[in-house]
């Protein structure tokens, strides 16, 4: 039997949930991280860094979902970074995997309550920015939300945060500005831009690349804008770091497969942990 299953799962009120798997959490560890990072597609290896405290599996937590994609494993990874306190999620959910927003930001929720003040996330992408290749590390500055359900839609609890949220800094400049200089110092190559969410599961065709690029982003995926809304949400200082994968134009369009994208995120995923590792550290 699953753990979960011994939960009260008349509870609906969507607070109590978040409560109810803190508290879950809770009981099978005293640690409270300081740092949430979510793990993207083809860079979970990051857990490695962690000194190891304790590991969840995503189907022994209460009200959690469970992955489904390939290469995405389940688990929460409690431990240490240096003196620096760290929750990491190896493997998120999209909404492509037919989660609602509510349950694909869950998990931001449950780290808010564990004690989480600052969050890293992380993903692949495809880039339109004619500056881009194929494993450029970006470090995102801002966000445009296409994704076709808001995950603050519907009653707001104020236990959560206000209402209207002010979405002008998604990213902390400061956040930002340090891991530039870390980057700087440790000769890892990084470019910003604008990150985009669409929904998926299918890549873009030529014409949605191209609208992509007019709309004023730099990269395209399927993940981290309704995370870091439901971070702001929360007032959670945010950092996103994105690993391009891919290049949506007319000469390398046809070869964009679920392969090239992991192959090319594995390829720069020393540098991203370490850029996040020192991120940590420093901040
Ligand atoms: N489009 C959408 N999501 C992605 C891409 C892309 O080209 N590459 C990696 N994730």
């Amino acid at each position: 039997m699953n753990e979960g299953d011994k939960f009260d799962k008349t509870i609906t009120n969507y607070v109590e949930k978040v409560q109810q798997t803190v508290n879950y959490i809770k009981e099978k560890t005293s640690f409270t991280p300081e740092y949430g990072v979510i793990l993207g597609f083809g860079l979970g290896s990051f857990t490695d860094d962690i000194k190891i405290e304790h590991i969840l599996p995503y189907h022994e937590i209460p009200n959690f979902p469970v992955s489904t994609v390939q290469g995405h494993k389940g688990a929460l990874v409690f431990g240490t970074i240096g003196d620096k306190k760290v929750v990491a999620m190896q493997g998120r959910f999209h909404f492509y995997e037919g989660y609602d927003m509510k349950e694909v930001t869950f998990p931001v929720r449950v780290m808010k309550y564990l004690g989480v003040e600052k969050l890293i996330v992380s993903n692949a992408s495809g880039g339109v920015n004619v500056n881009y290749k194929v494993g450029d590390i970006v470090i995102l500055k801002d966000q445009i939300n296409l994704l076709p359900e808001h995950p603050l839609r519907g009653v707001n609890d104020e236990r959560f945060g206000t209402r209207f949220v002010n979405m002008s800094e998604p990213f902390s400049k400061n956040m930002i500005a340090k891991a530039k200089e870390l980057a700087s110092r440790l000769s890892i190559e990084v470019k910003d831009g604008i990150y985009l969410g669409l929904q998926g599961p299918t890549f873009e065709t030529l014409s949605e690349y191209r609208m992509v690029k007019i709309l004023g982003a730099d990269c395209v995926g399927m993940s981290t804008v309704p995370e870091v809304i439901v971070a702001r949400h929360m007032n959670l200082e945010t950092f996103g770091i994105s690993v391009i994968t891919d290049i949506g134009n007319e000469e390398s369009i046809e070869s964009i497969t679920h392969a090239e994208v992991l192959e090319a995120a594995q390829k720069s995923e020393p540098l991203v942990r370490k850029l996040i590792k020192e991120l940590i550290l420093n901040y």
